[in-house]
């Protein structure tokens, strides 16, 4: 192992977007600021009346522009306040998924989570083990492969 390799795999810090539903994740999200909870760091909310406004449109910008991985929080599909979103974000997710696929990146790097009003607890613990998962350090295959050119 090079330093060079020492240094990628203990410092890396896995960037995280979440498109996150303003009901029951973005209060989860307040409530666990308010009693001063930790969560991850390195995550970028991005807060949407609810997840039946997202498209894949969206998700493959967020990996485009150099995220680890994305999250989607929202409602539980009974919770949802515009009784659709839940269905929608599935449907997004599936066709997301199906996209990474296609684009060889890992499809376990896009989850959605789906977390009851009041339980930000329950919030924190998915959102910690989806960046854990994110986060464990794994070689650039392409990067073993890449020729270095040698000093002139
Ligand atoms: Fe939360 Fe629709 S209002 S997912």
């Amino acid at each position: 192992m090079t330093k060079l390799d020492e240094y990628i795999t203990t410092d890396f810090e896995p960037r995280i977007v979440g498109f996150v539903c303003n009901w029951s994740a973005y209060s989860g999200v307040e409530m666990a600021g308010i009693n001063k909870m930790e969560y991850p760091a390195g995550i970028n909310l991005i807060r949407l009346m609810c997840l039946g406004r997202l498209n894949i449109g969206l998700i493959l910008k967020a990996f485009e522009l150099g995220a680890d991985g994305v999250m989607l929080l929202g409602c539980p599909p009974d919770d949802c306040h515009y009784e659709c979103g839940g269905a929608k974000a599935q449907e997004v997710l599936a066709q997301a998924k199906g996209v990474l696929n296609l684009l060889g990146i890992d499809q376990n790097r896009l989850a959605l989570i789906e977390v009851p009003l009041g339980r930000e607890d329950l919030l924190l613990r998915q959102v910690s083990t989806f960046v854990k998962r994110i986060g464990k350090p794994k070689p650039n295959s392409r990067r073993r492969k890449a020729k270095v050119a040698s000093p002139v």
